[in-house]
């Protein structure tokens, strides 16, 4: 089983005016040249998804320039079909619906499950912790809304303790407070990294095996999740909350003086890490680009089979601009897999990394300044120039 984006509907969303389309069940190809909407068209579907951006904090900017306010829906076709609308205004708060009906973000979210692979996704290798806290956290908040709840009580009681922190140095009835939000940062700080610590290690499983094939059985690779705590990982696999409840209340008191010193929280998941390895050694120093693209490829391949285990059906893969940049073996791997899995939404600037079996199964649509057209048979060689 799987689900799928049906029909598309922007209205003033970034540099479209008014687009509707509907889209192919499995391969949809969207084509055109740079700054034409390509990008744009994938970050309203995950919108949809996630129901903010991952390209800006600002929603502003997603509204077209001069306009009042943007308006993004789309049908999804799953076990039970559901109408998504996300509407940003100027001058009121963003407003969700699910069927028509207002409803709040953490109701929103999951509805429509989506994996995204940019050419920014190599962040995921060489970038920083945070980089990959945002990635995993994106892929488990879609599935578990406990576990979003969860993080963003979390980064709600971090925020408040920095500002008690700030205060302990000099107010004596600051620091008396402490100890009651220790207490709360510890339970849900223990909660997230439980459920971290089972999915890294689930996904590392389904991404060594994924990485096999794609490389021949020539490299193995290896994920790990890796505890804000250095002594804590060194030690061997815990996965309950209890240990890491202890963990967070040992830590705080060791703590103590440094964070009263700083002024903010140095202990919790908001400094949690995943490492990468490839036969071993970390892939962040030692691996070529091509190794650390193709297991990101790996790692986005993971994520689509957790998501499907975890909710039965698979999510739709979003693939921004990265076609050019895998080799053709990989390539067709990919394009075979997902076509008989998830519905793949690619973007491209050209049509020339794709073989013709796979355009005769695809729709193919030409992006052109904010508008959409699909297009038949006949243009697709001249999109192949
Ligand atoms: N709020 C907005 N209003 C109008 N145009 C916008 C807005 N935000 C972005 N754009 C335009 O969208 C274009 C970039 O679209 P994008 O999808 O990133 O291009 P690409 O096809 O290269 O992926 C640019 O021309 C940019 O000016
Ligand atoms: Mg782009």
């Amino acid at each position: 089983m799987k689900m799928w984006i049906k029909r598309l509907h922007l209205t003033n969303f970034r540099n479209y005016n008014a687009a509707e389309i509907d889209l192919h069940p499995k391969l949809d190809i969207f084509v055109g040249h740079n700054a034409q909407g390509k990008t744009n068209l994938l970050e309203a579907m995950y919108i949809l998804a996630m129901s903010k951006s991952y390209r800006t904090g600002r929603e502003e900017e997603l509204i077209f320039h001069s306009e009042a306010s943007a308006l993004i829906r789309g049908r999804v076709e799953r076990n039970a079909d559901v109408d998504l609308t996300v509407a940003v205004s100027r001058s009121s708060p963003k407003k969700l619906l699910v069927n028509d009906k207002a409803t709040n973000s953490s109701k929103f979210v999951g509805r429509l499950n989506v994996v995204l692979f940019t050419p920014d996704s190599l962040q995921l290798i060489k970038g920083s912790p945070g980089d990959r806290r945002r990635v995993l956290d994106v892929q488990i908040c879609q599935t578990d809304a406990v576990y979003r709840s969860n993080l963003l009580k979390y980064q709600r009681v971090v925020r408040q303790r920095n500002q008690l922190l700030k205060n302990a140095a000099a107010s004596r009835a600051a620091l008396k407070q402490l100890p009651i939000w220790n207490e709360q940062l510890a339970d849900l700080a223990s909660r997230i990294m439980a459920s971290r610590e089972n999915v890294v290690k689930r996904l590392s499983s389904l991404a060594a095996e994924i990485h096999n094939r794609l490389t021949g059985e020539r490299e193995s690779l290896h994920i790990a999740y890796l505890p804000f705590s250095k002594a804590h990982s060194a030690r061997s696999s815990h996965e309950s909350s209890l240990d890491y409840h202890r963990l967070m209340l040992a830590e705080l008191q060791n703590q103590h003086l440094l964070e009263i010193q700083r002024g903010y929280t140095l202990v919790g998941p908001h400094r949690d890490d995943l490492l990468f390895t490839i036969d071993g050694r970390d892939a962040k120093t030692y691996a070529s680009q091509g190794q650390q693209r193709t297991a990101v490829l790996s790692y986005k391949l993971a994520e689509m089979e957790l998501m499907r285990l975890e909710t039965g059906e698979y999510p739709v893969v979003l693939l921004d601009d990265v076609m050019s940049e895998l080799d053709r073996q990989r390539r067709a791997f990919l394009v075979e897999i997902l076509n008989k899995k998830a519905q793949t939404i690619i973007t491209t600037t050209h049509l020339g990394s794709f073989s013709d079996e796979i355009l005769a199964d695809a729709a193919i649509f030409g992006i052109e300044a904010g508008r959409i057209a699909e297009r038949g048979n006949g243009d697709v060689s001249a999109l192949r120039q």
